[in-house]
């Protein structure tokens, strides 16, 4: 009968704590503007490893920020998936983030891919190399970012408009490496170079290049890696006739930037978020995570899929990535006085 007693006593302290306990522990809250399909199937195997329910809403990085701006602390949002260190750092500029501590993410996320203050950390990594033309262009001539605004090359070079993150981010690692005026005088080089007015997206300049337009295209390779596994034989053909050179190798290495998360500042699931974004770094989680999106993982020694493989080993730029940020504005005004458009 004691026993009997003492059993309904633990059981009514249990019923009493769970409230509190369910509240931090059974779900996770995900705004995110990674397609479903590249990040679904892990948040699955999250919940069946760990109980723990993940709800995802999806859209555009300007609309999701947009609605965590709006709904403020009464945002349901735990986490912000989305990519371009650039994208993290508006999140975290515009107060929609907080801090978090996680002793398993200093351990597998290099510092480069972690924002300084814990905002956010890097879960996959992109890297925005030089694609060349195989038939036309004699590797031996390619070298660096900085070699694109050599006349050599007037004529030749495909790239996308400077509205673009992706070129943002990569003209503010230019200013980080060069400093400004090196980097405005190199923006202007590179624009006399273009083969047509930057239009279109990644894919589009890899076609171009392989169609001719143009000799060289800098491109994310996920794009490059999609092609290549297109349904449609022209896209796939228009990949085969292009080539990765990885520029800069000799110096600070090629311009990368990372998919990442951020926990918000109204979660309400703190710690289901963070060992959410624990799970995602775990080795298994980013050899599949990195292969669906075609990108890098962030952690070393996880596999790499035989198309990146074959690409080869290359040396990233080692800026911390939060810079690429900071650096956001500057790297925009200067485009615009460049002519880039
Ligand atoms: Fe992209």
């Amino acid at each position: 009968m004691r026993s009997k007693s003492k059993i309904f006593a633990v059981l009514a302290l249990l019923a009493a704590l769970l409230p509190a306990a369910g509240a931090f522990a059974d779900e996770v809250n995900i705004y995110s503007s990674r397609k479903e399909a590249l990040i679904k199937p892990l948040l699955d195997r999250f919940t069946e490893q760990t109980g723990i329910a993940v709800n995802l809403v999806t859209g555009k990085d300007g609309a999701l920020l947009q609605r965590l701006k709006s709904e403020g602390m009464n945002s349901p949002a735990d986490l912000l998936i989305t990519a371009d260190a650039g994208n993290l750092y508006r999140a975290k500029a515009a107060g929609v983030t907080q801090p978090f501590v996680s002793e398993a993410l200093t351990a597998s996320i290099p510092e480069t891919y972690r924002d300084p203050e814990g905002h956010w950390v890097g879960l996959t990594l992109r890297a925005r190399p030089i694609l060349y033309a195989k038939d036309r262009v004699d590797q031996k001539t390619l070298s660096t970012y900085e070699a694109l605004a050599d006349p050599a090359f007037k004529g030749r070079i495909c790239i996308r408009s400077s509205d673009n993150i992706y070129n943002q981010s990569l003209v503010a690692s230019l200013i980080a490496a060069d400093g400004l005026e090196a980097t405005e005088t190199w923006a202007k080089g590179l624009v006399a170079n273009l083969a047509r007015p930057p239009k279109g997206g990644d894919r589009d300049q890899i076609k171009a290049a392989a169609a001719g337009e143009c000799d060289l295209a800098v491109a994310n390779t996920y794009y490059l890696a999609g092609m290549l596994k297109s349904q449609d034989p022209a896209e796939r053909a228009a990949a085969e006739a292009v080539a990765v050179f990885w520029p800069n190798q000799d110096g600070r290495g090629t311009h990368v930037n990372i998919s990442g998360a951020a926990v918000t500042a109204s979660a309400k699931h703190k710690e289901a978020a963070v060992a959410l974004v624990e799970f995602l770094a775990t080795p298994e989680a980013q050899a599949w995570y990195a292969e669906a999106n075609g990108e890098y993982p962030v952690g070393e020694g996880v596999a790499l899929s035989p198309t990146l493989a074959g690409w080869g080993p290359f040396k990233a730029d080692d800026l911390n990535l939060g810079r690429l940020g900071e650096l956001n504005a500057e790297a925009v005004r200067l485009m615009d006085r460049a002519g880039w458009r």
